[in-house]
């Protein structure tokens, strides 16, 4: 798979088959992930990959914090509609109105896939030092995307989801991160279950002409 073929085949994958990924490709998109720039090299990311037994206890703690009515609260800030600007307000409006054509009556598989964490057979937690800058959320960023391609490219599926760190102070417990750090994000990594819906819908992009200026 070429650069551009792997940009245009990642999308986020919401139904994991149970097919685990192996040790080294773990190591194989990790040592990729970590060719992404970084302030000053300061390389600031922590890496907690969560799989096997350690990731079936996460999941039964979010499902049963979501079936308790417990309100998500991720360490990063909360995004608010109002922090998007219009133009995010508007692009979110879409993307949701366009998933819920796509899934018709299929809608509330997506809830329940997402309940369960996408069926993820192994998360990646990316953690950042407790209150960072926002230039470490840009390092963090830039791994995170860099971490996906390189999945792509050797073939395994991802999603990057505020889903997997809804419930941080589960996954301080259980993955013994003391809070000197914070979870950013998870990103689901195995491979699409065949005939799910859901993995054959493709989010779309603006026009450059929505977002681009160039000046001469
Ligand atoms: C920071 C971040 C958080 C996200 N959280 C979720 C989530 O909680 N649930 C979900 O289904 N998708 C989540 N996504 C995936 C986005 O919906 C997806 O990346 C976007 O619609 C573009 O689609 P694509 O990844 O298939 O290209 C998240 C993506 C990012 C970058």
């Amino acid at each position: 798979m070429n650069f551009k073929e792997t940009v245009y085949n990642r999308h986020s994958t919401r139904d994991f088959s149970s097919k685990s990924v192996s040790t080294k490709d773990i190591h194989t998109i990790i040592d990729m992930a970590k060719m992404a720039p970084s302030w000053a090299n300061d390389q600031v990311w922590k890496v907690v990959v969560a799989t096997g037994k350690t990731l079936e206890k996460i999941k039964e703690r979010h499902y049963q914090a979501l079936l308790n009515g417990i309100p998500g609260q991720s360490e990063f800030p909360p995004l608010h509609r109002t922090g998007m600007g219009k133009q995010g307000q508007q692009n979110v409006t879409i993307w949701s109105n366009s998933l819920r054509t796509f899934l018709g009556k299929n809608a509330e598989q997506m809830a329940i896939d997402s309940a369960h964490l996408f069926n993820a057979p192994s998360v990646a937690y990316l953690l950042l030092p407790n209150s960072p800058s926002l230039w470490s959320a840009y390092d963090l960023g830039a791994f995170g995307q860099t971490l996906m391609l390189a999945a792509t490219s050797i073939g395994i599926d991802s999603i990057p989801a505020a889903e997997f760190v809804q419930y941080p102070q589960d996954l301080h417990d259980i993955l013994d991160v003391d809070n000197n750090y914070i979870f950013g994000i998870g990103i689901g990594l195995g491979y699409k279950k065949d005939n799910a819906l859901i993995n054959d819908f493709r989010s779309k992009r603006m026009n450059n002409s929505d977002f681009l200026t160039i000046k001469y």
